[in-house]
């Protein structure tokens, strides 16, 4: 049995992420390959409960970055490996490279505290590809949804998703092979034409 693939959507809130999801599942769906969509913070039912922690109790940067590191454990342990080692792709919305551009960029914890975390939880373990949509702060706040209650890091100010969005970028001048950037601002359409080009190498 050939092992599946591990796919993550990341970028700024507001980058249109969730939209450029329901297209890629259904992309991939199309050629009968089992896709299992997932997320983060969440994808398990702890991760979910700590996710509803994350996402509307006040906290330390270092509580949220160990919180979003437990529900990860949970993720990769309970559902991400045993998909891909049964043959199935796993697509999430956001995995390792947000805490990163978040609670290093975002915060300002120090890099070498991740590593730590990302040696003990993961060790080496990475998506296979992943797709960031980059979009400029200002885009992303106008795009963001007015239709519910911002959460604890939509409430941030602009210079919060500047930062955010730098280490995203960092990270994938870094890492070129795996990280592909995908400018947001482009009509879907454009988008789309440049997803399907992406996945065809995979
Ligand atoms: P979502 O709104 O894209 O589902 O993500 C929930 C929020 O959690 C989003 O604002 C980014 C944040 N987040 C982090 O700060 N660090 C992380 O490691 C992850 C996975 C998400």
């Amino acid at each position: 049995m050939k092992p599946g693939k591990f796919i993550t959507l990341e970028g700024v809130d507001g980058a249109g992420k969730s939209t450029h999801l329901d297209y890629l599942t259904d992309k991939i769906r199309s050629q009968g390959v089992e896709l299992v969509v997932t997320r983060e913070p969440g994808g398990t039912p702890l991760g979910e409960k700590l996710r509803t922690l994350l996402l509307n109790d006040p906290m330390q940067p270092d509580t949220e970055l160990m919180l979003m590191y437990a529900a990860r454990a949970e993720h990769v342990a309970g559902l991400i490996k045993p998909a891909l080692v049964r043959g199935a792709w796993v697509l999430s919305d956001r995995f390792a490279d947000a805490s990163y551009a978040y609670q290093c960029g975002g915060r300002g914890i120090d890099a070498a505290r991740l590593e730590s975390l990302e040696i003990w939880t993961l060790s080496g373990f990475k998506p296979d590809l992943t797709l960031l949509f980059d979009v400029s702060p200002e885009v992303a706040e106008a795009r963001r949804s007015q239709a519910r209650a911002a959460d604890r890091f939509e409430q941030e100010q602009v210079d919060f998703f500047k930062r955010v969005r730098e280490a995203y970028l960092h990270r994938a001048e870094r890492e070129p092979g795996r990280i592909k950037v995908i400018d947001a601002s482009h009509s879907i359409e454009n988008i789309r034409a440049e997803l399907d080009r992406i996945m065809e190498s995979l």
